[in-house]
């Protein structure tokens, strides 16, 4: 089933006129608007089009740069069919993330009539370059691709410690398969083989991008050659007994498994208010604010959370404390604004005293004034026939929200930003600064039921990573 896009829109533009018609108690006649509907997506230029879909550069959200040639197509080197994505962005997004058997993705070329993408292996070169209108050509420069030092960087089951306190241990070769998760971080979820997402230079980076990931990340597999494409750091939400040998054409992969981290003070408070740096807080154990989150960081209970909030300058009014690491290694939310208040066991909110809360669902939604009523006599037929187009636009448009809202990841209100993505190094020692020391070495059992065991017996003694 395909909607036809520029059908929609112009549907859209008009229920947007009706309704703005509508709550205004402007009288409007039938023709104008079919006059309006049908004049808009003609009128606009084809060149003025092909250059606004083509961008002179890009860079994907994961750092992979593309060379783009407008208007021009490269035959050959697909790795399969085509598929349709909206924007030739998007279509270089998909590039950054596919994963292929032996090699990742060197170019693409996006037909911007039909929309289709093709993703291409690394026969693909501007020597079959033609000019073709309406086509767009992008290619990946190879040292993006070139392989990184294959060598395990630490010693096989040795323990690694990073300064946000969570102990890794090394798999040298290893991978894991499976437990893959639409991370938080992810700006879309995609599946197979678009499902991962990070790029990452080396395994400690790969191992620090794991620990700010949402939900809990609880290993890294990382492709230094990055046979399986750009797209070389994968968290995973466990191992089980899938640590294995890569698969033929994947190259060298290493697998860092999270096997301690510190415990959380799972105690509810006995006060219901905690007082920081004058600031006090009142302490709602068991729930949890769907408001907005400006960050998440590591913190072992939470006080300890609560003073960061105080003495954050980002306009921090309440926490969420995740006492379980459920939702990630990084327990702490810091959030600037208040919603609706849940009931969640394993979660403790507190708030700012004073600071209000809505009592119901926030009033975002700007509902059509359907008893918009005194409307002027001119307008008698328009107003049923209006409704009308505005009642199935509505349901139309619900059903569109609800897809995009199914089909992509919760846009993350706390991101690492963009720059920082494939860098972690800075948010890393920001955070050890802050944190200062902390207790290490407790074994950590799991939620999901995997057992882990604690290493350090056996295995060397944790070391802290070089920066
Ligand atoms: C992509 O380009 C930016 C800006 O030119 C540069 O800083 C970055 O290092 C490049 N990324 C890669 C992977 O080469
Ligand atoms: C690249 O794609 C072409 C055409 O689909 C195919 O013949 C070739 O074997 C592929 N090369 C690699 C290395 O996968
Ligand atoms: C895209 O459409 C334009 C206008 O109809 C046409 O000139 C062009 O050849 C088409 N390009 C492709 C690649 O289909
Ligand atoms: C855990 O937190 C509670 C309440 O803040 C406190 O009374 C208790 O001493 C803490 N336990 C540990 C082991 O720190
Ligand atoms: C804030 O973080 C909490 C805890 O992970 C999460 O449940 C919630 O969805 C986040 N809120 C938003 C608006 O992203
Ligand atoms: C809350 O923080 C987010 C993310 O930092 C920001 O975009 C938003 O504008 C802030 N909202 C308020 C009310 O300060
Ligand atoms: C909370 O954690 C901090 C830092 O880890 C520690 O200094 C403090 O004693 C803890 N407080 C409680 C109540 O456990
Ligand atoms: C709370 O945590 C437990 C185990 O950690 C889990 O089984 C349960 O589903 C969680 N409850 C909620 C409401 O998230």
């Amino acid at each position: 089933m395909r909607i036809d896009r520029s059908w929609l829109q112009s549907l859209c533009s008009w229920t947007l006129i009706s309704i703005a018609a509508l709550s205004t108690g402007a009288a409007i006649e039938i023709f104008e608007i079919g006059s309006l509907d049908a004049a808009e997506p003609q009128t606009r230029d084809l060149e003025v089009r092909a250059s606004s879909q083509c961008p002179s550069s890009y860079q994907s959200d994961n750092g992979m740069n593309f060379t783009i040639y407008c208007n021009e197509n490269i035959p050959f080197s697909d790795v399969f069919q085509p598929f349709a994505v909206s924007t030739m962005e998007e279509c270089m997004e998909r590039c950054s993330r596919y994963w292929g058997a032996s090699q990742g993705c060197y170019g693409v070329v996006w037909n911007q009539n039909t929309t289709d993408c093709w993703i291409k292996n690394s026969t693909i070169s501007t020597i079959g370059i033609y000019p073709e209108t309406g086509t767009h050509a992008a290619l990946v420069p190879r040292s993006q691709l070139s392989p990184l030092d294959t060598s395990c960087p630490f010693d096989d089951l040795s323990v690694q410690t990073l300064s946000s306190g969570e102990g890794f241990t090394i798999h040298c070769g290893k991978v894991i398969g499976g437990f893959d998760d639409c991370f938080q971080e992810y700006p879309e979820c995609l599946s197979s083989p678009f499902i991962g997402y990070w790029h990452a230079d080396s395994l400690q980076e790969c191992m620090r991008i794991c620990a700010q990931s949402h939900p809990l990340c609880l290993a890294v597999s990382w492709n230094p050659g990055m046979e399986i494409g750009y797209a070389n750091c994968w968290p995973k939400t466990g191992s089980g007994n899938a640590i294995a040998d890569p698969a033929t054409g994947q190259g060298v992969l290493h697998t860092a498994v999270v096997t301690s981290i510190e415990t959380i003070n799972t105690t509810c408070p006995s006060d219901n208010s905690y007082t920081t740096s004058g600031k006090t807080f009142d302490i709602h154990c068991g729930q949890l604010n769907t408001g907005t989150n400006i960050t998440a960081v590591h913190r072992a209970n939470l006080t300890s959370c609560l003073d960061t909030c105080a003495n954050n300058k980002q306009g921090c009014v309440s926490v969420v404390f995740d006492s379980t690491l459920q939702g990630g290694f990084q327990n702490c939310y810091l959030q600037n604004t208040t919603s609706v208040i849940r009931d969640n066991a394993n979660t403790t909110f507190a708030l700012l005293t004073g600071t209000s809360i809505p009592t119901s669902t926030p009033s975002g939604t700007n509902s059509p004034a359907s008893s918009g009523g005194s409307s002027s006599s001119k307008a008698w037929i328009a107003g049923p026939v209006i409704g009308g187009i505005v009642a199935i636009a509505l349901i139309i448009g619900a059903f569109l929200w609800w897809r995009k809202r199914t089909a992509q990841h919760k846009q993350q209100e706390y991101s690492l930003a963009p720059a920082n993505h494939y860098s972690p190094t800075e948010l890393d020692s920001s955070q050890a600064a802050e944190m200062g020391t902390t207790e290490m070495g407790q074994v950590y059992g799991n939620q999901t039921g995997v057992k882990y065991k604690h290493q350090s017996q056996t295995a060397q003694p944790p070391q802290e990573l070089p920066t």
